[in-house]
């Protein structure tokens, strides 16, 4: 964290140590403070190509954000035991200095607006956010990541109308209800399949009123309660005729496929090779089936590289990295 607006202003943190030395480290490609999910995400990848023309590439910022995550409780209705986006406890966010900076100082020049953190669609805020919006950053571009454990409702639609919106990710785990209650503690996969098919609905009838398409896809996470749910979500993913992307869990690291044995992660290998052979898979498929075949010493690997390449030469093309998450 850079900084608490309850302890500081927004300017102290937006120019403050911590922020000048992420940018000095970026603009220098020598970043070690997010090195980590650099490895793992790649988040340094994303294309912000829409967010450059107006970027100021300087430590010290004059601007203000042009891109925002407006998570301002953590607030969700769900507990996953992944998770380590916590309820935040603070007012801070409800008080009429923020209310003055976030609208009227920082919301008008913002181009992105990502949800990634607590669950959008169970906040009434969200929908507050929405509808302000759209009189003060109409130029804005909305992206998602829900847990879908909600039903779309008019009010939701008409919210929705309102904005410009780039993709939403659902995150699916698993299509087995038992496997997905314990994985999404308080959730329930009917009522998030039920919203993923509301929601596909709702863009087809958005479209046939002149508006432009957005993406949805599932984002599913990839880790040793769910690697078996691996090749039926590729499948349903195709059926649903929408894209998939992976999130290679490796926090807490006890959850990680990486940790299981050599022995079961060769039993892995063999049943994603068996089970999806004749599946049509994306890059992102195979960067996950690519990470587990690369933990393998060389003399295991030689036995599946035959397979592996088959797969790279069957596998799609990555999203557009805009998109991908
Ligand atoms: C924190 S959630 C917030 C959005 C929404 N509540 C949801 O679950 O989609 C964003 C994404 O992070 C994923 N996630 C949860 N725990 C994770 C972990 N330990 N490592 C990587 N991704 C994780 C979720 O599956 C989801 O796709
Ligand atoms: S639904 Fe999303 S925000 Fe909520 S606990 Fe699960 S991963 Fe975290």
């Amino acid at each position: 964290m850079v900084g608490d607006l309850s302890e500081k202003s927004f300017e102290e943190i937006w120019n403050g140590p911590m922020m000048v030395k992420i940018r000095e480290q970026f603009l220098r490609g020598e970043n070690t403070m997010c090195k980590g999910q650099i490895a793992e995400a790649g988040c340094n990848k994303l294309n912000y190509d829409l967010l450059l023309e107006s970027n100021d590439f300087s430590p010290i910022q004059k601007k203000m954000p042009i891109r925002v995550i407006p998570n301002f409780d953590g607030k969700c209705n769900l507990r996953c035991p992944t998770c380590d986006h916590p309820e935040l406890k603070t007012n801070a966010y409800h008080s009429e200095e923020f209310q003055e900076l976030f609208f009227q100082r920082i919301l008008p020049g913002v181009k992105q607006l990502d949800y990634y953190s607590g669950e959008p669609f169970v906040k009434e805020f969200t929908f507050e956010l929405m509808r302000k919006a759209a009189d003060i950053a109409p130029q804005a571009e909305w992206s998602f990541n829900t847990n879908g454990n909600w039903k779309m409702t008019d009010s939701m639609r008409e919210s929705l109308d309102l904005i410009n919106i780039r993709w939403i990710a659902f995150s699916i785990d698993t299509l087995d209800a038992n496997e997905y209650a314990q994985l999404r503690k308080y959730g329930d996969l009917d009522l998030c399949l039920r919203a993923l098919d509301q929601l596909i609905e709702y863009r087809r009838s958005r479209m046939l009123q002149g508006k432009g398409y957005f993406d949805i896809f599932n984002n599913a996470m990839f880790h040793k309660e769910n690697w078996r749910a691996f090749p039926d979500l590729i499948k349903f993913v195709n059926a649903k005729g929408i894209d998939i992307t992976f999130s290679f869990l490796s926090i807490p690291d006890e959850m990680s496929v990486l940790n299981l044995s050599e022995a079961e992660r060769i039993q892995m290998l063999e049943f994603f090779i068996d089970s999806l052979a004749a599946v049509k898979i994306n890059y992102h498929a195979y960067a996950v089936i690519s990470c587990v075949y690369h933990s393998l010493p060389a003399i295991e690997r030689v036995r599946f590289s035959g397979q592996i390449q088959q797969l790279v030469r069957s596998s799609a093309p990555p999203r557009t990295a805009e998109s991908t998450i």
